[in-house]
């Protein structure tokens, strides 16, 4: 690809939706959801936060999304483990010298009550990011009814450039 402009900082945008079905696990930025009576249905294991941490990531040195470097058809990305995907894709924008340092997202979900867990959600991707908790700030808002059958996710984050 050609280099992008060695700006010192970019915008990253991503998001995530995933249809919600029974006898599936939710999880949620790497921390399962207890009491989550229903949980996303994916070709990987379905984390909306992580993947659409890694489209953020990914788009803000325009390195395209996570569906060109995991496709949902090859059967080796089958239940995959989103901490690795959201790792990689940190890893490439490492290779541009780029790193996060804040993290902004909105979780659009009807049930269950996610607001105990925002601190946990927000250790959890820190953890991931390299981040102080600080610098993780997580949302959460009810579809009021319009979309109860799916979890949806939206990430905005920056990235800076190392110095020279
Ligand atoms: O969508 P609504 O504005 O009605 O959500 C009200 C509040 O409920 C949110 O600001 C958030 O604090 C909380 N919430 C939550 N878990 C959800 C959805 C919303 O804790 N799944
Ligand atoms: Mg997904």
């Amino acid at each position: 690809m050609t280099s992008p402009l060695p700006l010192p900082y970019r915008v990253g945008y991503g998001e995530d939706a995933h249809r919600l079905s029974e006898g599936r696990p939710l999880t949620l930025g790497g921390v399962p959801i207890p009491h989550a009576e229903r949980g996303a249905v994916a070709h990987s294991d379905g984390d909306a936060v992580l993947h659409a941490v890694a489209d953020a990531l990914l788009s803000g040195l325009a390195l395209g999304d996570i569906g060109h470097y995991y496709p949902d058809t090859a059967e080796e990305n089958a239940g995959l483990d989103s901490r690795v995907i959201l790792q990689e894709s940190l890893a490439l924008v490492r290779e541009w010298r780029y790193r996060p340092v804040n993290v902004a997202l909105v979780v659009t979900l009807d049930r269950p009550k996610l607001g105990p867990l925002r601190g946990d959600i927000a250790r959890s991707l820190a953890a991931l990011l390299g981040l102080p908790e600080t610098e993780v700030g997580v949302s959460f808002k009810t579809s009021e009814g319009l979309a109860p059958d799916h979890v949806q996710v939206r990430v905005t984050v920056l990235l800076v450039r190392d110095r020279d």
